[in-house]
């Protein structure tokens, strides 16, 4: 599917698929390794990113759910 996001004041779209957490995308996809994996539970906020405002725990989301964030 093809989602559009901005990411570190830089907007794009790209086709991704739909089953990828934004943790694993922000590391392997992007090379954005500043972005932890801990527990991979929601529990150690290792992964911590802010989403429109709000501090989420990445391991937690998947890609469709960042579209027009
Ligand atoms: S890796 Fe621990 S909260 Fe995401």
């Amino acid at each position: 599917m093809k989602i559009t996001f901005t990411l570190n004041d830089e907007t794009l779209t790209m086709d991704v698929k739909e089953d990828i957490r934004l943790l694993d995308f922000l590391r392997d996809e992007l090379g954005l390794t500043g972005t932890k994996e801990g527990c991979g539970e929601g529990e150690c906020g290792a992964c911590t990113v802010i989403i429109d405002g709000k501090a989420v725990n990445s391991c937690l989301v998947l890609l469709p759910e960042i579209d027009g964030s």
